[in-house]
């Protein structure tokens, strides 16, 4: 199966979620929840999510309880493991186990980042590839580099998702990713070169002349997790900009961009809230559906 039946086989309409050059992932999350409970009642499934959480860390607290909303909101089944930050991995494993042997449960996210004393990859390793959530699993990202459908990183797949449901064409454009990280970096780059057909850039902390990347690109994705490194006042006119950061200012919550600039020159940006974050817990839910249909076909078979 080729790589593009990892998203949702449906087109969104556009004016349902752009507003003006805002590209609102609030409203696009809401359709492909009902897109994902109108495949799930079709279906005749109920899909189960099991998230694990490793100590209290105020940021990952607060995702997971929006996970667990957004999960009972489509009707899945939802079961969350809060562990002390002081767990061993071995406990966290043995949770993971249960899971991966737990028939009602389809999809298992273990929310990062986990505390210094246990090795995350020994931990998502241990998540069978058939029910990882996140698309973390070797098996999964190599499947991702392959051209295979596969289950996708959440953030990389709901801004995918976004930019399919614009009305451009994007194929031979120029895409500039700046971050390199596991999570959203490199999926990201992976995605915008083989389902957009973009020429795509992944600029870093090391990179020489960012700025010079940051003003040839026709779709930015800031995805630093650093605040107003990038000078938006040199994006390109016309360009789309996707930012992934997320950041609590004065109680407040912020991207990694000044978006004031972008406004003026941008043809659509993403907004922080708003923008790509429900679009993350969306496409979370979309792979622990994907999953659910997976594992049934298999059952029917076997
Ligand atoms: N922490 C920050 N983003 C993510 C994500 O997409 N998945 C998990 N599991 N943890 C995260």
């Amino acid at each position: 199966m080729p790589l593009t039946d990892s998203l949702p086989q449906t087109n969104f309409s556009f004016d349902k979620w752009v507003e003006g050059k805002k590209l609102l992932g609030k409203n696009l999350a809401e359709l492909v929840r009902g897109y994902i409970k109108e495949e799930a009642l079709k279906e005749k499934i109920t899909p189960g999510l099991a998230v694990i959480l490793v100590g209290d860390d105020a940021a990952s607290q607060v995702y997971v309880g929006a996970k667990e909303k957004a999960a009972q909101g489509v009707g899945f089944l939802s079961r969350i493991v809060r562990l002390p930050k002081n767990a061993k991995q071995e406990e966290i494993v043995s949770h993971i186990h249960t899971f991966n042997h737990d028939s009602a449960i389809h999809g298992i996210l273990v929310q990062l980042p986990l505390p210094p004393h246990v090795n995350e990859q020994q931990v998502l390793q241990s998540i069978l590839p058939e029910k990882d959530a996140d698309g973390f699993h070797f098996i999964n990202q190599g499947k991702l580099l392959a051209g295979e459908s596969t289950t996708l990183a959440c953030t990389p797949a709901g801004i995918i998702l976004m930019l399919k449901s614009l009305p451009v064409s994007l194929a031979g454009k120029h895409a500039v990713v700046v971050g390199r990280s596991n999570i959203v970096g490199k999926p990201m780059a992976q995605l915008l070169l083989s389902l957009l057909n973009m020429t795509t850039t992944i600029c870093h902390s090391r990179t020489q002349n960012l700025q010079q990347f940051v003003s040839a690109a026709d779709v930015l994705v800031s995805a630093t997790g650093v605040r107003q490194i990038i000078d938006t006042t040199r994006v390109k006119e016309g360009s789309i900009v996707i930012d992934v950061g997320m950041h609590r200012v004065d109680g407040k919550l912020t991207g990694d961009l000044d978006l004031a600039p972008v406004e003026g020159r941008a043809a659509f940006y993403t907004p922080v809230p708003g923008g790509v974050g429900p679009m993350t817990i969306a496409m979370l839910l979309f792979n622990t559906f994907q999953n659910a249909v997976r594992i049934n076909k298999q059952n029917l078979i076997a």
